[in-house]
């Protein structure tokens, strides 16, 4: 497995491995990787795509400055769990070289509005600016790719997925299922953080979107359901929404098909998130 650190040598490797006819398969990472990052390496690879992982801790996309100091750093365990899943290239850049102007604001800023407004961009302001300024430099950086992402963060597939295609960016993003362990609990890098009483606490965010897909109702119905299956558990809830699988806006009760259920909320001190498709049925009358 090739390391890289410099911008420099990162732009270098990508660009000479399209000179050998290889399509990069990039995953960007911010570490702590687990189960849910594995199936990224593994669905690139499926596609036959020379995987580069990028890990970076990105400060810009953290609101809260406590939780980006309690962010889980593993840098050994994630070399090996790299290099153990077929790993052909890790990224490592360093915070001087990404943002040299940190910790005073950087002039440039992807702001992508609409989808990045609402839900965890409501409840964490200024984070999808982050989140987007990092991932158009890695793009940046890397050239032609397929990018994939976890659909847990399923949001910032929509964010991701508009700044593509408002500035026409020469990256295919694919977006792979959520991974989740044996009792439904989504795999989080923020699940090491859980005290054995908030992980069993949490894994009302997987049955609170079970009882949404199991029984069909309205998109009000839904969301007052999942909220008490979260707030019977303990877990402060940020939002509990059924929405548009695309633009992200809350669905209406006269509105009827396939929908995506996102919840949010903090248990334990740690502030989690899940989704997943739901259908929803029109109000009678
Ligand atoms: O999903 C993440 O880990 C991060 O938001 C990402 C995409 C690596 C950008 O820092």
């Amino acid at each position: 497995m090739q390391r890289v650190s410099t911008l420099e040598a990162w732009r270098a490797y990508a660009k000479a491995q399209r000179a050998h006819g290889r399509v990069i398969g990039l995953v960007p990472t911010m570490g702590a990787l687990h189960a849910g990052h594995a199936s990224l390496f593994e669905a690139a690879r499926a596609k036959g795509d020379l995987v580069l992982a990028t890990i970076f801790v990105n400060p810009r996309q953290f609101n809260d400055a406590n939780d980006l100091r309690a962010y889980p750093r593993t840098p050994e365990l994630d070399q090996r769990a790299a290099l153990e899943h077929g790993v052909d290239c890790l990224v490592e850049p360093t915070l001087e070289e990404m943002w040299p102007d940190y910790p005073n604001d950087t002039a440039t800023t992807v702001v992508v509005r609409g989808v990045g407004d609402i839900l965890e961009g409501a409840g964490r302001p200024g984070h999808f600016d982050g989140v987007a300024s990092v991932v158009a430099k890695l793009f940046a950086l890397t050239g032609e790719c397929r990018a994939y992402f976890g659909e847990k963060d399923y949001q910032q597939i929509a964010v991701i997925r508009q700044m593509v295609r408002d500035l026409a960016l020469d990256v295919e993003v694919v977006s792979c299922p959520i991974v989740r362990d044996a009792d439904g609990l989504a795999l989080s890098s923020r699940n090491a953080r859980l005290s054995d009483d908030a992980r069993t606490r949490a894994t009302a965010f997987s049955r609170a979107l079970q009882s949404a897909q199991s029984a069909p109702a309205t998109a009000s119905t839904l969301r007052t359901m999942m909220r008490e299956t979260l707030e019977n558990a303990g877990i402060d809830v940020a939002y509990a929404d059924v929405v548009d699988p695309v633009t992200l806006v809350s669905s209406k009760d006269d509105e009827a098909g396939e929908r995506r259920a996102l919840l949010a909320g903090v248990v334990g001190g740690v502030r989690l998130i899940d989704n997943a498709p739901v259908v929803v049925r029109a109000r009678r009358g």
